[in-house]
């Protein structure tokens, strides 16, 4: 899988979140590469760690959209503080403001109100086994043909995001290209073939 050395990567790592530098390349690259037309989510935004990377990408790139969609009021991490007014600095400090938006909600709800082709869906919100499901089932039909899906943290921590892939994703004709990466966290990518998704 290509990636995409951005020029100010070391910037872009030292954000905090749960991404390596590897797996930022990787989404860099892939969001480079989505059409203008097309648009871009991460489901599960955190501080915007990989939202940045994906917004960098697309700057470089042909500057398609990027929606990072998160509730924003689990207090993850720290007892009593949201992370969305980090999220949002950061991508001030990028200047990224014009190709990111926050959507605050889950993306079980947020879906409810999408209806716009994705050229790379980012699946790194809940971990468990049902909402990882439904995140692929309510999003992924939504990914353009040639389009991409991601899904971060394929390891022994998270066994039902790897479950989901081998379920839905490794027997499917729906998928080309389905590789995991070998980073830090563990990252899984596959391309949207040219065959109908059946919704
Ligand atoms: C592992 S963190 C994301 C890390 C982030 N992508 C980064 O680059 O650092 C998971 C995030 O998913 C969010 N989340 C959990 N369930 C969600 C849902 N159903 N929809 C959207 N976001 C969700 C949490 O609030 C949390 O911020």
């Amino acid at each position: 899988m290509p990636k995409l050395i951005l020029p100010n990567e070391n910037e872009l790592n030292n954000v905090e979140g749960i991404l390596a530098l590897d797996e930022g390349r990787h989404l860099a690259y892939c969001a480079s590469i989505v059409p203008k037309d097309q648009n871009i989510v991460e489901i599960g935004g955190l501080k915007g760690k990989a939202t940045c990377f994906c917004g960098m990408g697309s700057f470089y790139g042909n500057r398609a959209r990027v929606y990072s969609l998160d509730p924003w009021d689990l207090h993850y991490g720290e007892i009593g503080k949201t992370y969305h007014s980090e999220f949002q600095e950061n991508v001030k400090q990028f200047e990224l403001e014009s190709i990111v938006t926050s959507i605050v909600g889950y993306s079980y709800e947020v879906v409810k109100n999408w209806n716009a082709p994705i050229g790379l869906l980012f699946i790194d919100g809940d971990h468990y086994y049902d909402s990882v499901r439904k995140d692929y089932e309510l999003w992924a039909p939504f990914i353009a043909e040639g389009g991409w899906i991601a899904f971060h943290d394929i390891n022994d921590i998270w066994p039902d995001v790897k479950r989901v892939i081998d379920e839905m994703i490794i027997p499917s004709d729906l998928w080309s290209h389905k590789m995991v990466l070998p980073t830090d966290y563990g990252f899984f990518m596959a391309r949207r073939n040219h065959v109908p998704f059946h919704r």
